[in-house]
């Protein structure tokens, strides 16, 4: 059987298999001349800016007391000296919210206790809390919510006593 070049579709035909060939033959090995900063343009891609860090901090009930989401600020608190960083939370500690009391505070009796009263705070001129009171279930309780802490809130820092440092 001929092969006739003269009709269309065969002319079609040959010359797609040229084109073909030449891609396989001379690849385009184009550069981006700009870093893409989005996966859809490709696997070899740099985010727009650096993703939030975090700086692991050490905090004493004084400095961290201003973490209290007021104006829009920061929202820390600490349990059993472990310091979150719950601003993603605002709803619940931010300045309406039903935990407000716990924002910049040491929240560890109150988490314990599973109390949001006053009495649950110690001031932040004094020692730290050292929950020696608390029974094994309360003590059972704090855990449980620092899991659930740990699981969805950063963990920033450490509260350390007043004269630490
Ligand atoms: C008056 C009874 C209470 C009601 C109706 C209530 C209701 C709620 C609701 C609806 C949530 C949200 C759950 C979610 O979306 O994951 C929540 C979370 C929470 N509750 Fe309560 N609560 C009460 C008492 C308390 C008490 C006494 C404490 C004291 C420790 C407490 C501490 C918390 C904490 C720490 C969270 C987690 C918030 C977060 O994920 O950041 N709640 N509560």
């Amino acid at each position: 059987m001929a092969f006739d070049l003269g009709t269309p579709v065969n002319t079609a035909l040959l010359l797609y298999i040229l084109y073909s060939v030449q891609r396989i033959l001379f690849p385009s090995n184009k550069v981006s001349e700009s870093v893409p900063a989005e996966f859809k343009n490709g696997y070899s891609w740099m985010p727009k800016s650096h993703p939030p860090t975090l700086l692991f901090q050490t905090f004493t009930p004084k400095t961290l007391e201003p973490f209290n989401g007021e104006e829009g600020k920061r929202i820390l608190l600490a349990i059993k000296g472990v310091v979150y960083d719950v601003t993603a939370g605002r709803n619940f500690y931010g300045p309406n919210g039903m935990y407000a009391n716990f924002a910049g505070r040491d929240a560890s009796r109150g988490m314990a206790k599973q109390s949001f009263d006053t009495e649950m705070l110690t001031p932040i001129d004094q020692p730290l809390d050292k929950l020696d009171d608390l029974t094994p279930e309360e003590i059972e309780n704090m855990k449980g919510w620092m899991d659930h802490f740990q699981n969805k809130y950063i963990v920033c820092g450490r509260l350390v006593e007043p004269d630490a440092v």
